[in-house]
């Protein structure tokens, strides 16, 4: 019996174990929150209601007060271990180009998704960048939401309107797994380059896992007030490089987060034993790290198939100089066990941001959020 006389019958085959046999009666209504359907199941008719809450709408402000770069680390580090044994469904990413006209644009769309298998949820990303002509408007040219999803139902549990601050913690979770395993415990002297959003992020996330550290900072812009505010907030010694060459100079883990439109290193300006993190490349028409530095590398992707693609791996694959061959590992591969640093080879870990990271910080965030 239906409940509403209004709806529109029609019958459907519902999925049962490997068989397609099993056949009900549903409502157009169901696309709505709540409907009520009879269905046939071997002859024996079945009442059965179904009716999801609305999802929760957490703000940007919530957000940023409740959630911490060291809240997301565990569970990236686990996200990547999964996502090296292929438990993990990332897939490719969407863009919607919003071409300008006189009522839109320009700007870019991007959803990234992913699913941890076994994981309570799943996370759809969206993410629009680029619209520039916010700033005319006195709005961020930037904006976004992720949508986090019970994994037993499909039901859209809650809604970021995150703004980019959760990937921003997912980024830096990252960094701090590659601190991990590719750093000394002590002794570091760490050096940023670029000293934007995702070089605080990456800060913080350092000191998540070296609580003593040296930090030296070099960009074009920012890098006195960055090294004065990671000092007062990290309570750690922070000094400013006059150039890139003095910051590696003085740096055994240096972190490079710029725009990508230049390479910011050179091969002879590293010190034995040093890790570069480049995080800066997600997109192929940025660089950081040159070709020779790559080659000369211990080199870790976070995930091959994209640091091949968007990531530093791409441009000496296509000089010609490396393949996928020449890939050390991916970084869930030495939270699997495969050694990280063994001496003072050069290590390179490069980090494009993957759908494992924006499932793993979906679930962190609806574990803490959901409880205040
Ligand atoms: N890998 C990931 O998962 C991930 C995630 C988010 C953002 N990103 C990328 O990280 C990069 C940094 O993002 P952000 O939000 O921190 O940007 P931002 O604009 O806040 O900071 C970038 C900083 O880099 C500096 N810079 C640019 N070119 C430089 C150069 N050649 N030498 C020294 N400093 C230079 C700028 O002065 C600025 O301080 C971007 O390319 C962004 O797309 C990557």
């Amino acid at each position: 019996m239906l409940s509403s006389s209004s709806s529109i019958l029609k019958t459907v085959s519902l999925r049962s174990g490997r068989n397609w046999i099993r056949h009900g009666t549903v409502t157009t209504a169901a696309a709505a929150a709540t409907a009520t359907t009879t269905n046939i199941r071997h002859g024996t008719f079945i009442k059965r209601t179904f009716s999801f809450p609305a999802p929760k709408l957490f703000d940007y402000d919530t957000i940023v007060k409740n959630l911490k770069v060291e809240d997301a680390i565990e569970s990236v580090e686990q996200a990547f271990g999964a996502l090296s044994k292929g438990k993990v469904d990332v897939p490719m990413p969407m863009h919607i180009g919003i071409e300008e006209s006189a009522e839109a644009g320009p700007g870019d769309c991007h959803i990234k998704g992913g699913y941890v298998f076994g994981a309570k949820t799943f996370t759809v990303k969206l993410a629009c960048v680029s619209f520039y002509k916010n700033l005319e408007r006195g709005l961020p040219p930037g904006s976004g939401v992720f949508v986090i999803v019970d994994a037993a139902t499909g039901a859209p549990l809650a809604i970021c309107q995150e703004n980019r601050a959760m990937t921003d913690l997912r980024t830096g979770a990252a960094g701090a797994v590659a601190m991990k395993y590719t750093t000394p415990l002590e002794g570091n002297t760490i050096g940023f380059i670029g000293c934007g959003a995702i070089a605080r992020n990456m800060a913080r996330a350092a000191a998540a896992v070296r609580p003593q550290f040296q930090g030296v900072a070099y960009g074009l812009a920012g890098a006195d007030e960055f090294a004065a505010q990671m000092s007062e907030e990290l309570g750690l010694p922070f000094t400013v490089a006059e150039s890139a060459k003095d910051l590696c100079a003085q740096s055994n883990v240096i972190f490079t987060q710029t725009t990508g439109a230049n390479t910011v290193v050179e091969l002879d300006w590293l010190k034995p034993g040093t890790t570069i993190i480049a995080s800066g490349s997600d997109q192929p028409t940025k660089q950081e790290i040159p070709n020779n530095v790559l080659k000369a590398s211990k080199y870790i992707a976070d995930l091959v198939k994209q640091t091949s693609k968007v990531g530093e791996l791409r441009g000496p694959i296509q000089a010609g100089i490396m393949t996928e061959e020449d890939v050390y590992a991916e970084l869930g591969d030495l939270v699997n066990g495969k050694p990280g640093r063994e001496g003072d080879e050069l290590i390179v870990v490069d980090l494009t941001g993957t759908g494992a990271q924006d499932a793993a910080i979906g679930q962190v965030a609806w574990e803490k959020l959901n409880n205040i």
